[in-house]
């Protein structure tokens, strides 16, 4: 099975993609991504030498790559690029427009024209937009996003959909809330208060800090997908939800308390603009179809995400300062592809 993965340089991506390998021996994985600031190869260094893996370094809203690409046999394509942070999409929304929607588009096109057998929407569950104090996201949920980013993913959502309806076009969308888990970005909540609280540095609280979120290990999102990917029905949409819902307040306080850091280095600032009040998924469709569950009690996935960033300090700092980015240049910079 020949799989284009696309965003695998990300926080997700790099690690479906390891997971796939780790998986399944027979399968072979292209991971085609534009390295953004948010595409890092070094997630990907344990893995980069496999026979199985490939990377290519493009735009997924390049007709021509991406047509090129699919005609090497690719049966299935996995679409995790984006833009995918909030507060950068509320600066400037247009690249999220572009990758987001138009990418998206792109890759439905050249998927059509290939005749690939699969093709999943990693999409969020920002796309619902924000609930009150009760009640859950369902996949029937009206779509109602609230930032330029989810008005983006909703968006691409609409169009997999039509093109499900008009063509016949064989996609499922997967919506997954807040992920957490090692190689995130840290301009992420708990990447950035880690990584904040290691250097000393203050701890930016959004407004009253009682927002809520639902968190779920980013594994545990890859083993969702692993049964979307597989037994999924063409069509549908699925939730993925941790059912962990906590406000960024006690999130915070935890990471602080974990690394024995003094709770005056929290910090209230200003509110996100249209901030989303609370995220709840309801994924009883994903458990009772796909007999789905989440195996990564929050305590533990989170003490062990800590500890990876305690563990692997060179990997955030040279995030941090950027030095990351050289990367590509030292390993792919005098090779022709
Ligand atoms: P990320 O920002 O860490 O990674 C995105 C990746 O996409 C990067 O490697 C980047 O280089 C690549 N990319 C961006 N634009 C591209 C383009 N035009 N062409 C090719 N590659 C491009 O994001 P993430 O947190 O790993 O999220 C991955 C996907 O999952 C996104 O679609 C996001 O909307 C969705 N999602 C994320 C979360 C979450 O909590 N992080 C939850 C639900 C859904
Ligand atoms: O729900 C899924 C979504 O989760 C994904 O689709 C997005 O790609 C992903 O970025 C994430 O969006 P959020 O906006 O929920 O994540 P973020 O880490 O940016 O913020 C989490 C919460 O913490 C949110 O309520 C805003 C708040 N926050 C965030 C940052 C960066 C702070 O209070 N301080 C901060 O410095």
């Amino acid at each position: 099975m020949k799989i284009l993965v696309t965003g695998g340089a990300g926080f997700i991506g790099s690690n479906f993609i390891r997971y796939l390998l780790e998986k399944y021996n027979d399968y072979q994985v292209v991971n085609l991504d534009k390295l953004t600031y948010a595409g890092n190869l070094e997630n990907l260094r344990d893995i980069e030498k496999d026979p199985n893996y490939e990377f290519i370094k493009g735009d997924i809203g390049d007709a021509g790559l991406v047509e090129e690409i699919l005609q090497r046999g690719i049966e299935i394509i996995i679409n995790f690029a984006a833009e995918s942070h909030v507060d950068r999409s509320i600066e400037d929304p247009q690249v999220f427009i572009k990758t987001n929607v138009l990418g998206t588009q792109t890759l439905l096109d050249a998927g059509r024209k290939q005749g690939i057998s699969r093709f999943i929407q990693i999409s969020t569950d920002e796309v619902y937009g924000s609930l009150g104090a009760t009640g859950y996201f369902t996949e029937s949920t009206p779509l109602a996003p609230n930032s330029p980013y989810s008005a983006s993913k909703a968006s691409a959502d609409l169009l997999v959909r039509a093109y499900c309806m008009s063509y016949g076009f064989p996609a499922i969308i997967s919506r997954c809330s807040n992920n957490y888990g090692s190689y995130q970005f840290p301009e992420k909540l708990i990447p950035l208060v880690i990584t904040n609280a290691l250097e000393g540095k203050e701890l930016p609280v959004y407004g009253d800090g009682l927002n809520i979120r639902d968190w779920i290990y980013v594994d545990d999102h890859s083993r969702a997908l692993d049964l979307v990917l597989h037994q999924g029905r063409l069509g549908e949409i699925y939730n993925i939800g941790g059912e962990n819902e906590r406000t960024n307040l006690d999130i915070v306080k935890f990471i602080v308390k974990e690394l024995r850091k003094p709770e005056s280095l929290i910090t209230f600032v200003k509110d996100r603009p249209g901030h989303d009040r609370r995220y709840a998924i309801d994924s009883s469709k994903l458990r009772k179809e796909l007999g789905w569950k989440s195996q990564t009690d929050f305590q533990g996935g989170l003490r062990e995400t800590i500890r990876w960033y305690l563990d692997n300090r060179k990997w955030w700092e040279k995030v941090k300062s950027g030095e990351y980015r050289e990367y590509y240049t030292r390993m792919y910079g005098n090779r022709s592809t």
